[in-house]
């Protein structure tokens, strides 16, 4: 009988707990598109997979009237559960308490769940929907955040982070997602900026909405601050489950194989890169022919889209893949799409995943915007990630591959494993008309007929250096390939680096240009 009061006493509790910040606030809530804490946590989590931890705790804090504030689980739910089975730590801010700002009790709950996602060596989600560090707490809400930052910066690259922005994400709030590794958004419903509206129009006389300072598209096409952009928060919850079935659950296992499928057909590999090289095509459809089920997941597709890069599956194991897309600005390297390539090769290298580079640019963006945007420090990020990356680098030069551009996606010279060219191929120092008025002017100008001149040297300089064999005769590509040949060659590659093992120098730590 004691037995069944005290039972019905804990529910109690918790049903007060489960309100969070009461029925009006959750009804303000939805009426914005958004679930709240728990519901969301239960979205992305297997059914009946969620442990709550830390329900109870509550804040201490006596100034500014909190001492008669009671806020439910101080505003943040915290716990475990699984994703297709395998263990994931999350915690989700409740912005129906006291906007889901983070005092001292809050952000310990989190670094609590942080601490247990990298003991147990599971991913960490995080759901962010906060006003940010709690006015009332002072520096306590400040020390939190700095709690925080420590703890995403130690667990990189030892577990996969994930940051979901599903409402206002403000201050300080937005610097952890920054140091996770992708970071999910939702139309109308995310936002991220270090300084709000209202502190613009105090300092700067400017008014401007939160949307245009930092919605969802914003930072999916303009900052690249954002990896997965939906247009709602079940779209998003798909996307955090497919993500998490592709990677592994730690930086010490690979990622879970699946059963192995053809590419769909449709994709026909020999049809996609147009007889005339100056013509475009979607590098995604290459992707998509060598992938098992065809099946690419692309990660900031809206943003910097000369570069193309996300996961797939080659022989039910996941890569990822890195390439130019000519479809933009010919596909070649800038400050942004090396910043976004970059970033991916390290994550994959931290992760076991072997890179997939299909190589087709001009180089490197020329301009005085690029010189004095640093396109030299930015673009040198991509030479020391593939230098950097032990996991199996396996290269297809499909087009081509002139000068830097050349050398930095994945070449030989960086160490790729397998270098495949495709009998399209043209590695030179830059393209044949570049090259030929260059090289030639004398006798371009001093001939009777200039344009043929330079036509007759454009189609000798072609016939020299603008094809694979330069490259292959020195043992820098090791082998030109028939496009029909690609999938088989890359399983063959994947199968034989399974075991890769290379030792860097020791070295507290490398100093890349970031
Ligand atoms: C305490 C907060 C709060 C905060 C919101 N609330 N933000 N309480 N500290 N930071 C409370 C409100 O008082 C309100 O409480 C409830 O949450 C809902 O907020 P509303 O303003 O009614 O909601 P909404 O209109 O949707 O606006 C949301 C918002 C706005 C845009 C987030 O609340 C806002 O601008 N908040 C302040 C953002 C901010 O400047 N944060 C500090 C950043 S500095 P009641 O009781 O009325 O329901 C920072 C420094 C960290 O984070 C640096 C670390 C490096």
């Amino acid at each position: 009988m004691a037995l069944e009061k005290k039972i019905r006493e804990l529910k109690e509790k918790r049903e007060k707990m489960l309100l969070g910040g009461g029925e009006e606030a959750i009804g303000k809530q939805k009426a914005m598109g958004k679930n709240t804490a728990r519901e969301r946590i239960m979205a992305i989590l297997d059914d009946g997979s969620f442990s709550e931890y830390d329900m109870f705790v509550t804040h201490d804090a006596r100034d500014f009237g909190m001492e008669k504030k009671h806020l439910p689980s101080d505003g943040v739910v915290i716990g475990t559960g699984t994703i297709n089975g395998s263990p994931v730590a999350i915690f989700a801010q409740d912005f129906t308490v006291a906007g889901g700002s983070l005092g001292l009790m809050h952000s310990r709950k989190i670094t609590k769940i942080m601490d247990h996602a990298l003991k147990m060596r599971i991913p960490l989600i995080g759901i962010n929907d906060s006003g940010g560090a709690r006015i009332q707490e002072g520096v306590n809400s400040l020390a939190g955040y700095g709690e925080i930052f420590f703890r995403n910066t130690i667990s990189s690259g030892v577990i996969p982070q994930i940051s979901v922005i599903l409402g206002p994400c403000a201050g300080g709030a937005v610097y952890s997602p920054a140091l996770t590794d992708f970071v999910f958004v939702v139309e109308n419903i995310s936002k991220m900026f270090i300084t709000g509206p209202e502190v613009i129009k105090t300092v700067l006389g400017e008014e401007i909405s939160m949307e245009d300072l930092g919605g969802a598209r914003v930072h999916c096409e303009v900052t690249g601050n954002a990896h997965f952009f939906a247009t709602n928060e079940e779209e998003c919850f798909r996307q955090i489950k497919k993500l998490i079935s592709l990677i592994p659950r730690n930086n010490s296992l690979k990622a879970e194989p699946v059963e192995v499928k053809l590419p769909d057909p449709l994709y026909d590999i020999e049809k996609i890169v147009p007889g005339d090289p100056t013509l475009p095509y979607d590098v995604k459809d290459i992707i998509r022919a060598v992938t098992d089920g065809s099946d690419f997941f692309e990660i900031q597709e809206l943003w910097a889209k000369n570069m193309v890069i996300g996961f797939g599956r080659i022989g039910g194991n996941t890569v990822g893949f890195v390439a130019n897309q000519p479809l933009e600005m010919a596909g070649v390297l800038d400050v942004d799409s090396s910043d976004k390539a970059a970033r991916f090769i390290r994550y994959c290298d931290a992760f076991n995943i072997p890179i997939v580079t299909l190589v087709d640019l001009p180089g490197y963006l020329p301009g005085i915007d690029q010189e004095h945007a640093g396109v030299i420090r930015h673009g040198a990020k991509v030479l020391y990630a593939y230098s950097e990356a032990t996991v199996p680098k396996i290269t297809v030069i499909i087009r081509k591959a002139y000068g830097g551009g050349y050398i930095a996606m994945s070449s030989r010279h960086l160490r790729a494993d397998f270098v495949f060219a495709w009998p399209t191929a043209e590695i030179a120092v830059m393209g044949p008309e570049g090259a030929a008025n260059i090289i030639f002017r004398k006798e371009i100008t001093s001939a009777e007929n200039p344009d043929e001149m330079r036509r007759q040297k454009v189609e000798e300089y072609k016939e020299k250096f603008a094809n694979p064999y330069v490259a292959a005769s020195r043992g820098y590509v090791d082998s030109v390939i028939e496009p029909s040949e690609t999938r088989k060659l890359l399983l063959h590659a994947l199968e034989v680096s399974a075991d890769k093992d290379v030792q860097m120098p020791s070295k507290k730590h490398g100093l890349p240009p970031f």
